[in-house]
């Protein structure tokens, strides 16, 4: 099935959003993050010195262990929290806090559990194109849950719909406002492997056709592989870095059949567990609950669907 991408309307847009289809480029420049210390006095540096440069359009992902400052890096690209040192830039303007201009979707789905999953898409759509009318709101959002493949569920609440589906619903919400970058906090983490497989097939459709910004931490090699056009490789914390990034030049449309064909994807794959496997953690001080190894190659599957 051909799906068309709705756009906003421009005149009902245009107060807010006028350029928000157009531009997206994230620059991370020498972030540094300090927090204070957990077990005693002063503080610890959970990355520094972190670059990275994502293009307009471009999907990249961050891989690195548990504990090494991934979601730390993408609530400071949010807005949510501040670097110690360095800059965070969306188009070459400095973030002043979260902004509907980079939407997140959490690995936890926040949804508002009081709203049903359309209150829960509509709210956002209001709040990011105000001039329009509940007619216009409830349309758009009638649009993007059908987008999502969830057409008849609009009246469910959260706490009655499967993890794969709550996680459809922030998605939806999150494409639904149209933002120059969609930030993702391990979106699959707690779905079950069939259901995330769908639900990324499509994130890609869905990313394809908004030409939106997209960064998204995961831990899962295939997954990073799968999604993205280049892969950035964190060691561990403290004073965690981006030690590598990687390109991933396999042609889009990715299939996952194709891909396991494909001698490209081993050497990529190998590549990047090898390095995982050599910056495999060992306990400190900052983080001993993290045994981020256990996922590898065996990813907690969990299902909450
Ligand atoms: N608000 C905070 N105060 C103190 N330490 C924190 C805070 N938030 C995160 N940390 C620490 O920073 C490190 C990185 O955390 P996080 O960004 O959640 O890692 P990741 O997402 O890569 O697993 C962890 O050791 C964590 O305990
Ligand atoms: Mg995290």
């Amino acid at each position: 099935m051909q799906l068309e991408m709705p756009t906003a309307e421009p005149e009902a847009a245009s107060d807010t959003q006028s350029d928000q289809s157009s531009d997206g480029q994230l620059s991370v420049r020498n972030a540094s993050k300090f927090f204070p210390s957990l077990t005693g006095g002063g503080e610890i540096c959970v990355f520094r010195d972190v670059s990275l440069d994502i293009a307009n359009g471009e999907f990249v992902s961050i891989i690195g262990h548990s504990g090494c400052g991934k979601s730390t890096l993408l609530n400071i690209i949010a807005g949510f929290d501040e670097p110690t040192s360095g800059d965070i830039l969306v188009d070459g303007k400095q973030v002043q806090g979260p902004g509907l201009d980079r939407m997140v979707v959490f690995q936890s789905f926040a949804l508002m559990p009081w709203m049903s999953a359309f209150d829960n898409v509509r709210v956002a759509v209001r709040s990011a194109f105000p001039s329009w009318d509940a007619k216009q709101i409830a349309q758009h959002t009638t649009r993007y849950l059908h987008l999502m493949g969830l057409s008849d569920i609009g009246k469910k609440m959260p706490a009655h719909l499967s993890g794969g589906m709550r996680q459809r619903v922030g998605l939806a919400r999150a494409f639904a406002v149209q933002p120059k970058a969609l930030l993702l906090d391990e979106p699959f983490a707690q779905i079950d492997a069939l259901t995330r497989g769908s639900i990324q097939d499509e994130l890609i459709r869905m990313w394809d056709k908004a030409g939106a910004t997209v960064c998204m931490v995961t831990h899962d090699v295939d997954e990073a592989i799968l999604l993205s056009d280049r892969i950035a490789l964190m060691t561990n914390g403290p004073e965690a870095r981006v030690a590598e990034i990687v390109e991933i030049n396999i042609p889009r449309p990715r299939t996952r059949e194709q891909l396991i064909e494909s001698e490209e994807y081993m050497r990529l794959r190998t590549r990047i567990l090898r390095f995982l496997i050599d910056h495999n953690r060992r306990p400190t001080a900052m983080d001993d609950t993290a045994h981020a190894m256990d996922a590898y190659p065996h990813r907690d599957e969990t299902s909450h669907d």
